[in-house]
């Protein structure tokens, strides 16, 4: 969601026109999902740590479980779970990335339709949960809890990492509408509240069709809490996982990020930023 641009066009806007549930989860993985950059950083944080290659991923908050296919296409020993209590992604997932998956990925892939503040009880190498899923929580509490929820499913494997990404900025804690254009959509992103006593935001996707110019709003709305790197580092360390590194993304010449995430704790205060923490438990 980061490289997006600032909006600034009129817009036609049919009410009552709705996308369709294939074309909303298209559009929206078109746009805001990468798979194969998450799991080339996951990857390779993680063999930097244990010295070897990760195998078993749980990706919460799976939505349509693109990650858990994905993953499995690695090899033939990766296997996956993917966590979400809503059957429409689920459903439009299995439809689109499971099935398309040999018979032998099939057979490593689980959706679990479920509450990721439940204890599972399966062993993973990765445990993932992106696209900012955990601001759900508003509540300290509830978020410490799913840590240490997360925390307590590595209990037998020492070597365990679990990834969050998280976005800020100057420019994320104010009403602002971001847009990417694509070939045949553009994709926005618009704050459309933050309130600076309890950090509650809410944030919402639309998507124009080139083709129609007609604009859909509201196709996707987060009531979220916007959780700051230094208060989700203090309350994964609450939760139990022995370290937490944080990275930032470098920046290319133009001024923009360039993908490649390290390790650091110091950072550049821009505009719009997105990055990831790895817990160790
Ligand atoms: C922002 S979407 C993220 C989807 C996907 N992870 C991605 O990267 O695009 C958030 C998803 O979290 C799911 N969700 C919200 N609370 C949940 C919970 N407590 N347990 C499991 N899934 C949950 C919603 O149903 C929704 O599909």
């Amino acid at each position: 969601m980061s490289k997006a641009k600032k909006e600034s066009k009129a817009e036609k806007v049919v009410p009552g026109k709705r996308l369709s549930i294939t074309e909303k989860y298209r559009l929206y993985e078109a746009s805001v999902q990468n798979p194969e950059a998450d799991i080339k950083f996951i990857n390779k944080v993680y063999l930097d740590h244990y010295g070897k290659a990760p195998l078993s991923l749980r990706e919460d908050f799976c939505g349509t479980g693109k990650m858990a296919c994905e993953w499995v296409t690695q090899g033939p020993k990766h296997e996956s779970h993917g966590i979400d209590l809503d059957l429409e992604p689920i459903t439009y997932g299995v439809d689109h990335h499971y099935f398309s998956l040999t018979e032998d990925q099939q057979e490593r892939v689980k959706y679990i339709k479920g509450n990721v503040m439940d204890p599972h009880h399966f062993e993973c190498d990765v445990v993932v949960a992106f696209n900012f899923s955990y601001y759900f929580f508003k509540e300290r509490n509830d978020l410490l809890h799913y840590f240490k929820t997360v925390r307590k499913s590595f209990k037998a494997n020492k070597k365990g990492a679990f990834f969050i990404d998280l976005f800020g900025g100057t420019e994320a804690r104010k009403p602002s509408v971001e847009s990417a254009k694509h070939q045949h959509h553009t994709y926005f992103w618009e704050c459309e509240r933050y309130n600076p006593l309890t950090a509650e935001c809410f944030y919402s996707i639309h998507f124009k069709d080139h083709k129609s110019g007609i604009k859909y709003r509201r196709v996707f709305s987060y009531d979220w809490r916007m959780w700051d790197n230094r208060e989700l580092m203090d309350l994964l360390k609450e939760a139990g996982f022995s370290e937490v590194k944080s990275f930032w993304e470098g920046v290319s010449r133009d001024g923009t990020g360039n993908g490649n995430f390290k390790e650091s704790n110091k950072a550049e205060n821009c505009e719009s930023w997105v990055t990831y923490l790895c817990a160790i438990p």
